[in-house]
């Protein structure tokens, strides 16, 4: 037991062991890119890798689990630069699949805060879900509220918001993505003035930050829009670090914990300015470099680009550069700033297996942009000779010279040009739409639609893997999947085009062990045994104790089968069910890489 929870490594560790005790198996952290969901770009909670057992699937570890989980959420960046927001984070979760529910979740957060972080009862407050009638008559949660009172809160400290099924901000919560578990939620701020707490608590009162967000999971937002009851109770929650940690040490900004301290430190040093002058320009920079260096630290090599997470990444970076040259930052630091934000995550062994590699891509990113920089300033101060700058025009700056629209504005600013906002916007969404459906297709497995389609194609995408391993070489490995229902697309190491011939062989390798209706079958075994037993696994990925392996059976061979990996699935039982198989691209994907896209066609 930590006597006293100062630190971030301290905060952890007294999280996992209570739920450890509490009989939770702790997971590792997942990909900061989901596996299952192809509807959003990063992964934006704990729940987020969980969606399957969540939806019924059964997890290999049980029902209840914890973790900490890194995680992305952009749609906030434009508040990043006050004391409490941050595009990357990490969050401490538990959940209950289909085991304790309400009463045990309420009272392990609970004890959680008041007896293991000692944080004081006066000093709490909580939202419980009002109901909403527009949906299925969701009923007012007065149990909930009643397990907080019944612990000790008073009722003055509870607040009830209505509505939440429509209103991001009311007591609601999820799905993820577009579709998935989802469900009423209570939530626990803490006041965060050394001064004491107002008798009476006032949600829209800033000075009460929210810390931890416990959810009761108990509905599925189908594809038609509708809430169905699912088939099992839930319990997902999340707790900020970042947020969490500022409230232990008694400090109202995030940035000041020591979390952040050695990124200020750096900055401060490297721009001979004072944090106290900076704040704003300086936590965007810590922030923004934080999320990057996660980014490009993943094991889904990501670099910046125009689409999907790549394009993200170029915004958080160049954003940070920008505001690194505002403070006086004339030589490029990016790269030099992110050996700081190493020493403080010793537990992501990603990030520092990869840390050339994120050096290398900022210091290339940091010097694309210084050429562009020059050449989008000058086109900047033609656009703006008539003092207004449109929407396309503003949108072509970003495009075309990657100036991130806060800086088109921030310059406009400065010379008193306006821009046409609204017409920038529309563009931006327009652009928006075609990079998420040009990239919702980055993702592993095709849980989050597990149609008959994908299933098929998910297994498909094991015969291909095996394939290239048989008909290629020894040596590759997958960097990549996607799964849509209409195709499949699988990324790997190969240095050269394949020949007609290849492709041929593949093809044809694949189509004779699906005629030869070969058995999948699936079983939960310790991931050590996986991987002595020769099942692939992905490179860099981390895995549970316990994973669950498919394999295909084929009794023509020695070993008594042609493919073993470690996966969730979902599969189909028999390769006779997949069809025809048809490779209809093969083409470079990055330096080194090759990508596949194959469909399956009626016999
Ligand atoms: N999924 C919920 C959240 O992100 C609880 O973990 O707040």
């Amino acid at each position: 037991m930590i006597e006293k929870v100062k630190t971030r490594q301290d905060l952890i560790d007294a999280y996992i062991n209570f739920f450890r005790e509490k009989k939770h198996k702790h997971i590792p952290s997942s990909s900061l890119i989901p596996e299952n969901d192809p509807t959003v770009l990063f992964t934006t909670a704990g729940m987020h890798p969980l969606v399957p057992f969540l939806l019924g699937q059964k997890h290999p570890l049980g029902k209840r689990l914890c973790s900490v989980q890194k995680c992305i959420r952009t749609q906030d960046i434009d508040e990043v630069g006050d004391e409490v927001h941050h595009t990357f984070f990490e969050m401490l979760g538990n959940w209950s699949l289909g085991d304790y529910f309400k009463k045990e979740a309420i009272e392990f957060s609970f004890e959680f805060l008041t007896k293991v972080l000692n944080l004081p009862v006066d000093k709490l407050a909580v939202t419980c879900f009002g109901g909403d009638k527009r949906v299925q008559n969701l009923p007012v949660d007065k149990e909930g509220a009643e397990i907080w009172i019944k612990l000790g809160l008073p009722k003055e400290r509870i607040s009830f918001l209505e509505g939440g099924v429509f209103e991001s901000k009311k007591n609601w919560w999820g799905p993820a993505g577009e579709t998935g578990p989802c469900g009423p939620d209570t939530e626990i701020f803490y006041w965060k003035y050394k001064k004491p707490a107002p008798k009476s608590f006032n949600p829209d009162d800033e000075n009460w930050v929210e810390i931890w967000n416990d959810v009761f999971m108990q509905y599925e937002k189908t594809k038609a829009g509708a809430y169905v009851t699912l088939k099992q109770k839930n319990v997902d929650t999340g707790m900020g670090v970042e947020r969490t940690l500022a409230v232990l040490n008694g400090l109202e900004d995030n940035y000041q914990s020591s979390i952040f301290q050695p990124i200020i430190k750096e900055i401060e040093k490297m721009s001979g300015q004072k944090y106290s002058e900076k704040k704003r320009e300086m936590r965007i920079i810590a922030d923004h470099l934080r999320a990057s260096v996660f980014i490009l630290g993943d094991v889904r090599t990501i670099k910046p680009s125009n689409v999907g997470q790549g394009y993200v990444l170029r915004r958080l970076i160049r954003r940070a550069i920008r505001y690194g040259r505002l403070i006086g930052i004339k030589e490029n630091f990016t790269s030099h700033l992110s050996k700081s934000i190493l020493p403080i995550f010793p537990d992501y062994q990603e990030l520092h297996t990869n840390h050339k590699f994120i050096a290398e891509q900022l210091e290339e990113e940091e010097n694309k942009f210084n050429a562009t920089l020059e050449k989008g300033l000058k086109k900047f101060n033609e656009l703006g000779n008539d003092k207004l700058i449109t929407g396309k025009e503003a949108f072509l700056l970003f495009q075309s010279y990657g100036f991130p629209i806060e800086m088109t504005q921030e310059l406009a600013d400065e010379k008193g040009i306006k821009i046409d906002l609204e017409e920038y916007n529309g563009e931006f969404k327009r652009h928006q739409d075609l990079s998420r459906t040009s990239s919702a297709g980055m993702f592993k497995s095709g849980l989050a639609d597990d149609s008959e389609a994908t299933k098929k194609l998910h297994t498909a995408t094991h015969l291909l893997n095996e394939a290239l391993r048989q008909v290629l070489s020894k040596d590759i490995r997958q960097k990549g999947s996607n799964i849509t229902p209409e195709r499949l697309r699988f990324d790997f190491n190969f240095p050269r085009k394949l020949s007609s011939e290849e492709i041929k062989k593949l093809e044809n390798w694949i189509n004779d062990k699906i005629k030869a209706a070969l058995k999948v079958r699936r079983e939960e075994i310790p991931l050590r045994d996986a991987l002595s037993s020769g099942a692939q696994s992905e490179f860099g990925a981390k895995y549970p104790e316990l994973v669950s392996v498919y394999t295909i059976e084929d009794k023509r061979e020695r070993k008594g089968w042609i493919s073993k990996e470690i996966c969730t699935g979902p599969h189909v039982e028999n390769t006779s069910e997949l069809g025809n198989f048809k490779i209809i691209k093969e083409e470079s994907s990055a330096s080194g890489i090759r990508r596949i896209k194959a469909e399956l066609r009626e016999e």
